[in-house]
């Protein structure tokens, strides 16, 4: 066998579907990557023979590899911060009234308009840095806080920029409909026609988005609207996804199930034929711990429906400077169980095999298999629970990427 690299004295959470051992796990396992690929994975007794003076040989100290992290759903092009608001709201204002009085969304908006591309890459870059030291190797980014067609494509271009000089693979998402501008204040079906015409053959003509999504919500787009947005990008071939039911129940997550969304993410008040309709249509549920916890939200997901219905969960970390100002992923994965009451297993899931299909990459990374991307993570740790069970001790030791040693 001539391999690029082999790992040896680890153990493995594959999170493999087609093992029947929770997370997927091999105990005692080997490794080995081929142009950067898994090239063979399984029991170290039963790792074949390969020259052992030509192949570098990584020893995992008895630790744990998963796969890469996934977070598939950040906002982390932002200028500006939004600590004024957190001052307001913990004097009483809600997330709702600060948005109608012209701040919240807007307000990022202002300040990522005057912002240069030179200075979103930086403070991107930042927080892509944060992210990877904890084991992430894909994000997912959006756009959103510009709302006008040059901020829009800015925000993208530099999402596209940031995932080519940085190891961490970047996946992006126009989210041109996330509010309503203050130019559109009274007439926000004219901004939805922008949207349509005018931004989005924009974004396809510069290839600047893998996926289109919305903010369905009472202080954001309606369902009709948020229908016009999601079927003119599926008509572009572009993925779709939707922000929906976070703060009321429009019933956006069913219409976007029906029209094949890739994931319906924040989901509070979704009810049992919302759910039911995500699992007909294969539809990700995506939770969002980290929004869920600073704004202080009451309402649960329907976690128990969702197990039910067999519908794939993903935990993202939603950074952003209003809902969720939480640079990172594993402390989703310690929220994710304790607010939202998920099992570790099902966490982890959420941000690898889960997180890899609601991105739609799930035929390349999410799971660690033979043929797969070689994108996965060494933690010191004795069982995989220890990734959400503890938080800021810093266990994630190596990180591989396409087969290459990241360091960090
Ligand atoms: O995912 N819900 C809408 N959008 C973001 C929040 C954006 C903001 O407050 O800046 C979210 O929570
Ligand atoms: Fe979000």
């Amino acid at each position: 066998m001539s391999w690029d690299q082999v790992w040896i004295d680890i153990n493995i959470a594959t999170m493999s579907p087609n093992i029947s051992e929770p997370y997927g796990a091999i105990r005692d396992a080997a490794l080995a990557v081929k142009d950067g690929k898994i090239a063979w994975i399984g029991k170290r007794c039963d790792l074949p023979e390969f020259d052992v003076l030509a192949t570098p040989i990584y020893k995992g100290k008895n630790g744990w590899l998963t796969p890469g992290l996934i977070d598939a759903h950040t906002h982390l092009v932002f200028a500006g911060n939004r600590a004024n608001e957190f001052e307001l709201r913990l004097q009483g204002a809600s997330y709702e009234e600060i948005a109608r009085n012209g701040g919240g969304i807007i307000s990022t908006v202002n300040a990522c308009r005057e912002a240069d591309e030179a200075e979103l890459f930086e403070l991107g870059r930042q927080r892509l840095n944060a992210l990877a030291k904890e084991g992430v190797t894909t994000v997912e980014i959006k756009s959103g806080y510009g709302l006008d067609i040059e901020t829009e494509l800015k925000i993208l271009r530099v999402a596209r920029e940031l995932g080519k000089h940085h190891h961490v693979d970047v996946k992006t998402t126009f989210l041109g409909a996330h509010a309503i501008p203050p130019e559109y204040k009274n007439d926000s079906d004219a901004y939805v026609d922008l949207v349509i015409n005018e931004m989005l053959p924009q974004v396809i003509a510069e290839n600047l988005a893998d996926a289109v999504d919305v903010f369905c919500e009472n202080i954001a787009f309606s369902l009709a609207q948020t229908e016009r947005v999601l079927t003119a990008a599926k008509n572009a071939g572009l993925d779709i996804k939707l922000h929906a039911e976070q703060l009321s129940n429009l019933g956006g997550s069913e219409m976007a199930a029906k029209l094949g969304a890739k994931s319906v993410d924040h989901i509070e008040y979704l009810d049992e034929d919302g759910v039911k309709a995500l699992s007909e249509s294969g539809t990700c549920a995506t939770l969002l711990p980290g929004a869920f916890y600073f704004l202080r939200e009451t309402q649960l997901p329907p976690i128990e429906l969702l197990r039910q219905y067999k519908v794939p969960m993903v935990v993202a970390s939603d950074y952003n400077p209003g809902s969720s100002p939480l640079c990172s992923s594993l402390l989703m994965l310690n929220m994710a169980c304790t607010l939202m009451r998920l099992t570790p297993e099902e966490a982890l899931a959420g941000m690898t095999r889960n997180a890899a299909k609601a991105l739609g990459i799930e035929a390349e990374v999410g799971v660690l298999e033979t043929g797969m991307t070689a994108d996965f993570c060494l933690w010191n740790i004795s069982t995989p629970a220890e990734l959400s069970y503890t938080y800021g001790v810093g266990s994630c030791i190596e990180v591989v990427k396409n087969g290459r040693l990241v360091h960090q």
